[in-house]
């Protein structure tokens, strides 16, 4: 199928590494003009660097925190000053699994807000400065990245926390971006833009095997048993390869998807029993 990206432009917050950059990987590789933003400058000139060299595409990596309303002006901006506008805006900037644990007397204010600012508010400043563009030019897509937190309370092993502690921010975070969506579906459908929201489950990076031996760490077990253990963890039995929640993406991204608005795309490989969700 040709998914009728070529000639696009991309902006992918969070690009700069794990499920971000195989977005931009995957956009580009469809000839999509990506521009990638992180806060860590070396590494997103980097991997803007080395998609441009794999495809042959233009790709623009800056340096931004989506946390800073000024900044995602500016990227927005910068976007459409090198490629002449944005058609498709995926917010995927966010710490995998948020940031504001319990126990519920130890959640910390400063932390939920961040969880909040990062994903919620970066996203709702991002569809501000790009939908302009997309207006102008009769199409857009707009993309959040959340994560399967949205339907399920969790509990997690931490530095501070070994046993397990529930996770107070990672869902709200989510749940917030996918009603941002909807509303989003609604205020711009006649447009031609949708906005629509994909959830990874348990999501091979390139950081997995870090995160597994820190978490394997304080639970007292090897990465082995870790692998084993999470990868049992859905339908298709292993983790979700970050390339193929790129795929997923790309499809959204794409002409291709216009029936598809307001809706909530699990990448998880089939996690969970339950029948409605
Ligand atoms: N991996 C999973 O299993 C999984 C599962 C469900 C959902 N998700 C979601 O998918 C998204 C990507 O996760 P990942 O696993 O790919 O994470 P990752 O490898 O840690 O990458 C996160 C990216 O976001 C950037 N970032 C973080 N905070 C930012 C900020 N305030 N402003 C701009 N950029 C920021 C990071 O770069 P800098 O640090 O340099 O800014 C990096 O480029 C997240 O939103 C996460 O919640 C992941």
């Amino acid at each position: 199928m040709d998914l009728r990206l070529e000639g696009k432009v991309a902006l992918v917050t969070g690009g700069s590494k794990g499920i971000g950059a195989a977005i931009a990987t995957a956009l580009s590789q469809e000839g999509v003009r990506v521009v990638l933003c992180a806060r860590t400058t070396a590494e997103v000139e980097h991997t803007a660097g080395a998609i441009a060299k794999a495809t042959g595409c233009e790709t623009l990596g800056l340096t931004a925190d989506v946390t800073r309303a000024g900044d995602v002006d500016r990227v927005v901006a910068q976007a459409a000053e090198r490629f002449g506008g944005v058609d498709i805006f995926v917010s995927n900037a966010g710490v995998p699994g948020g940031i504001g644990f319990g126990p519920l007397d130890q959640v910390e204010d400063a932390n939920v807000m961040k969880d909040l600012e990062t994903k919620f508010l970066g996203t709702l400043r991002g569809a501000r400065a790009v939908v302009p563009h997309m207006r102008r030019q009769g199409f857009g897509r707009i993309i959040g990245i959340v994560g399967l937190s949205a339907r399920y309370s969790s509990a997690y092993a931490s530095e501070r926390n070994p046993e397990g502690a529930y996770n107070y921010s990672g869902g709200p975070r989510n749940l917030a971006v996918i009603h941002l969506m909807r509303t989003l579906s609604h205020e711009l459908g006649k447009d031609g833009i949708t906005a629509n929201a994909v959830l990874p489950g348990a999501t091979r990076t390139e950081d997995l095997d870090a995160m597994l031996t820190r978490r394997g760490a304080l639970l007292g077990k090897t990465i082995d048993t870790m692998r084993e253990e999470t990868s049992s963890m859905n339908a298709i039995g292993r983790w979700v390869d970050a390339s193929e929640v790129a795929d997923v993406v790309a499809f959204l991204a794409s002409p291709r998807s216009a029936s598809i608005s307001g809706e909530v795309i699990a990448a998880s490989g089939g996690a969970g029993m339950a029948v409605f969700l």
